[in-house]
């Protein structure tokens, strides 16, 4: 059995103090959780929310991590950064970094590498844009992006993927729990070929974009989806909950 795993997505949301209020308002709505509950947040957020979080379920994540140990790379943040703090997940390849910072599979595939070696777990983002979509390129753009994305990784025991069509994000538009479900099988198939049937069915994937409350129990009721990566949703505690507590 695949144990489900919600991840709130923070982006560049909150600061410190607005993650600490967060938190404390998280932590007695997801008590009782049965999925795994990790927030991915901003860096600076994460010192205060590792206190914050002590003695409730919630585990940290990070929204990216470099592929090199340390070194002159402006801007990026190292594994042993994080796991100092006690990161335990990094989101990779999310579409915002593909779309905007030059986030390629290549080097999704170099950070995948870097986060394994350290212990951290990682999210790696899959899907397709809304032009890739219409071309019904969605099949051709995520085998790419899981081949090359995952070349030369043997263990997947601690991964997680997230299937994120980009047209779904942040635009309140949802993919309906059957396409969902079948695009999610289709990137099982992917692992499947690569990696053996073992590997393809004890693999959590998740399904992101527009998730929320009143569609987590539908989304989650499918065959092929063990979880969800949730944006704008997770800002806010009740609905973050509603969504971790999907069952009622
Ligand atoms: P959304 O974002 O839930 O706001 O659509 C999901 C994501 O980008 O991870």
């Amino acid at each position: 059995m695949r144990k489900p795993i919600i991840a709130g997505n923070w982006k560049m949301n909150k600061t410190a103090k607005e993650a600490e209020a967060l938190i404390n308002e998280l932590k007695p709505l997801v008590a009782k959780s049965k999925p795994e509950v990790v927030i991915c947040i901003p860096y600076t957020d994460l010192w205060i929310a590792k206190q914050a979080i002590e003695g409730s379920k919630i585990k940290l994540g990070a929204e990216n991590v470099a592929w090199a140990d340390s070194g002159a790379f402006t801007g990026e943040i190292s594994a042993a950064m994080l796991k100092e703090i006690g990161v335990e997940y990094v989101i990779i390849g999310h579409s915002e970094r593909r779309q905007y910072f030059g986030e390629t599979d290549e080097t999704v595939n170099k950070r995948l590498k870097q986060a394994l070696a350290n212990d951290l777990k990682p999210i790696v983002c899959v899907g397709e844009t809304l032009e890739e979509r219409e071309k019904n390129k969605t099949k051709k753009v995520l085998k790419k992006q899981v081949l090359v994305g995952f070349e030369g990784v043997d263990d997947l025991s601690n991964v997680v993927i997230a299937y994120e069509p980009v047209w779904a994000i942040g635009t309140g538009k949802t993919a309906t729990a059957e396409d969902a479900d079948k695009t999610i099988g289709y990137i099982r198939s992917l692992i499947r070929k690569t990696y053996g049937a073992e590997v393809a069915k004890s693999l959590r994937i998740q399904y992101g974009g527009s998730m929320k409350p009143s569609n987590a129990k539908e989304l989650m009721a499918m065959r092929n989806i063990d979880g969800g990566l949730i944006g704008g949703a997770a800002l806010k505690a009740e609905d973050f909950a509603g969504i971790v507590n999907y069952k009622g």
